[in-house]
């Protein structure tokens, strides 16, 4: 499953070039089989869940060519609504395929979805919307299939802003016949991307960005290029690992709107950062005060920000509490943390953390964000720290190893 192992207390300097947003990539790669022709999607990261899909749609007909980080994608030759099951486990994503091919052909199957284990992750809203569109959904042995004679656009309240929810829902209303009104819809950015890039397809979205999301039904879309957007939750930590380590880290290809609430903890905690229009500077060595912060659907504060930022307020001078809100059990990072010295105190969605020096360990990833952590975490602690199972790291970094290597870090990949 591989290893990284860092020799921390390093200071990092230099600069770091932010790849694409994976949760932009992964359903604008879905939303390609909706055109007739083929799109070229520049800046998709070279990740496993992005590799992944595209083994999926793959295998669904569509020819796929990568180079680099550009794919073009030719879904003319679609075969089948149905994802590979085995495949479709591996990320959660896969389910991207529901809308779309609902959207296109009136029936979709995949098996449900995996991703990370940070809580329940039902897919309920994601259902609902398709119901009220008129499919018939039907679930047998963990598997997912959805039907429409003739899906029609419809007036959809949102329980939640689902990002997933928000995301299939605009893939099934982008082809069905008529208007959809998504109600307390999510606003992420890359839901703005994917609109973005379905309205070039030819699609008619309105209200991206806010909480009510517009969209009339058409017949056709055709194929386009389209780049897709920084990833805010890398640049983030990297932003994390510059205030974290002595010296001066400039962060390029991040869009400073889509990080302001990290920025905005960054100024309370008295971090010196510069924004200009290419990227963040960041300088580290100040002592960080300590802050709270509520994890909430943006323009909250991102629940994927949580573990790299709490890595930070661990050495921030006094007490700071963290509040998670969207995830039910996304402290699972903490145990590995508290192996490394840190003093931090759960009580149901809360953490309270107290000053701590930290010194390496063995720890293990438990999800995404949490591994990122802990290779925060090593970079600042005393000695050596491994951190196991990695796999779950490489699903959204792209060479996180390398990235900091460049920045003077000293962290070695050890594969299996
Ligand atoms: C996406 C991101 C993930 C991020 C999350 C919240 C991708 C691939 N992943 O995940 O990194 O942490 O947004 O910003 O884009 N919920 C329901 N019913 C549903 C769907 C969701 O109750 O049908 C609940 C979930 O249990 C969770 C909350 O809504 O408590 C947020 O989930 P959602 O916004 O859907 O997250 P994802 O799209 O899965």
């Amino acid at each position: 499953m591989g290893k990284f192992i860092i020799n921390g207390g390093k200071p990092l300097n230099g600069e770091v070039t932010i790849s694409g947003a994976k949760n932009a990539a992964l359903p604008i790669i879905a939303a390609s089989l909706l055109a007739d022709s083929p799109s070229t999607l520049l800046d998709i990261p070279q990740l496993r869940d992005v590799k992944n899909l595209s083994a999926i749609i793959e295998k669904m007909g569509a020819k796929v060519q990568q180079e680099g980080s550009t794919i073009h994608i030719d879904p003319s030759s679609l075969t089948t609504p149905e994802a590979d099951h085995e495949l479709a486990r591996k990320l959660r994503a896969s389910y991207y395929i529901l809308g779309v091919m609902l959207s296109k052909w009136g029936r979709a199957r995949t098996t449900l979805p995996g991703g990370c284990n940070i809580g329940n992750r039902p897919i309920d809203l994601h259902l609902k919307g398709f119901k009220a569109m008129g499919a018939e959904v039907r679930l047998d042995h963990g598997v997912v299939e959805v039907t429409a004679d003739k899906l029609t656009g419809s007036q959809i309240y949102l329980d939640y802003p689902s990002v997933g929810a928000t995301i299939n829902i605009m893939l099934a209303a982008t082809m069905a016949d008529g208007k959809t009104i998504i109600e307390n819809a999510a606003r992420e950015p890359e839901i703005v991307d994917l609109a973005n890039f379905l309205t070039v397809l030819g699609a008619q979205i309105k209200g991206v960005g806010t909480d009510v999301i517009k969209i009339e039904g058409v017949d056709k879309l055709s194929g386009v290029e389209h780049r897709i957007i920084p990833d805010r939750i890398e640049a983030g930590t990297f932003m994390i690992a510059g205030a974290l380590t002595e010296g001066e880290i400039f962060v390029r290809n991040v869009l400073s709107e889509h990080v302001k609430p990290l920025i905005a903890k960054l100024h309370e905690m008295g971090i010196e950062l510069e924004e200009d229009i290419t990227g963040i500077r960041i300088k580290g060595s100040k002592i960080p005060k300590a802050v709270d912060i509520k994890t909430l659907p943006y323009p909250g504060f991102p629940t994927d920000m949580q573990s790299p930022t709490m890595v930070l307020l661990t050495q921030a001078d006094g007490t700071s509490l963290i509040i998670e809100t969207v995830w039910e059990n996304r402290f699972m990072h903490v145990d590995e943390l508290k192996r490394m010295g840190a003093n931090i105190k759960i009580d149901g969605h809360s953490a309270l953390l107290k000053p701590s020096r930290l010194t390496g360990a063995e720890v293990t990833a438990t999800d995404l964000r949490a591994g990122a952590a802990l290779i925060l975490a090593g970079l600042v602690a005393e000695g050596f720290t491994e951190v196991r199972d990695i796999y779950h790291i490489e699903r959204g970094y792209e060479e996180i190893d390398k990235k900091l290597r460049s920045l003077g870090a000293d962290i070695e990949k050890i594969s299996d």
